[in-house]
């Protein structure tokens, strides 16, 4: 399966779990085309070029050792890692709820290379060098402690790693920045103070020996070698 269908595969899993927010990311079901049209201005083929955009710091035959966090609810990864057997892969989140889904989602595609670990991303718990990736999906503009955040990501990472993923970056749109001041702010969804494409740029430049930075509307995707 390649990345594309994998992403597909993506879809599909929202469609058949049907949970609100598995929608949403995926922008699957009604309510969630509705959400993304509408906040992000994104349509199926966006969502799917960013994610795309995303993952592509994961070699299709990956097979060392990769931290994700925030897994959330493992709906964009889980179809990924069907396709990593021989990866040694570590999911951490915050919120045992959201973790909960990842790990139904593991067992019914019966990913025995995948373990879940409850825990901050701003201490986490691995040694120093541990990981030969670190994959974070829209995670940095929820988390309190950004410092920390892009702190312990570069600690963990092996000399080489990669670090990619992607995040709400303010200024791409304008409609989307007003919903995150008005609505995912103060229902505590999202914490600033955000980056911005040009600032996301400067800061994995100074921390990182190689830093990609682009943007679809209101996301910023990175993918940086250390
Ligand atoms: C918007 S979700 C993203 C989940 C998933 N990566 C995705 O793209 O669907 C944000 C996640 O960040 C997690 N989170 C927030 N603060 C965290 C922290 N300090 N450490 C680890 N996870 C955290 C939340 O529990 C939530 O599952």
């Amino acid at each position: 399966m390649n990345r594309k269908e994998q992403i597909r595969s993506a879809y599909h899993l929202a469609g058949t779990n049907a949970g609100f927010y598995d929608g949403m990311i995926t922008c699957s079901t009604l309510p969630g085309r509705i959400i993304c049209g509408a906040v992000w201005n994104m349509g199926r083929e966006k969502n799917t070029q960013y994610l795309e955009r995303a993952l592509s710091g994961i070699p299709e035959d990956f097979s060392g050792r990769l931290l994700e966090v925030p897994v959330g609810t493992g709906v964009l990864t889980m179809p990924v890692y069907q396709g990593l057997p021989g990866a040694d892969i570590t999911c951490l989140d915050y919120s045992p709820d959201m973790m909960a889904s990842a790990r139904a989602k593991a067992n019914a595609l019966k990913l025995g290379n995948v373990r879940f670990q409850q825990g901050d991303v701003g201490a986490l718990p691995f040694a120093d060098g541990t990981f030969d990736i670190v994959l974070s999906l829209n995670g940095f503009h929820a988390f309190p402690d950004k410092a920390a955040a892009y702190r312990e990501t570069f600690r963990v990472l092996k000399p080489g790693g990669t670090f990619c993923g992607c995040f709400y970056v303010q200024g791409g749109c304008r409609r989307t920045d007003w919903f995150i001041r008005h609505l995912y702010q103060p229902k505590g969804w999202f914490t600033p103070p955000y980056e911005t494409e040009e600032s996301l740029r400067e800061r994995l430049g100074a921390l990182y020996r190689t830093a990609e930075v682009s943007r679809i509307e209101g996301i910023g995707v990175f993918r940086c070698v250390k």
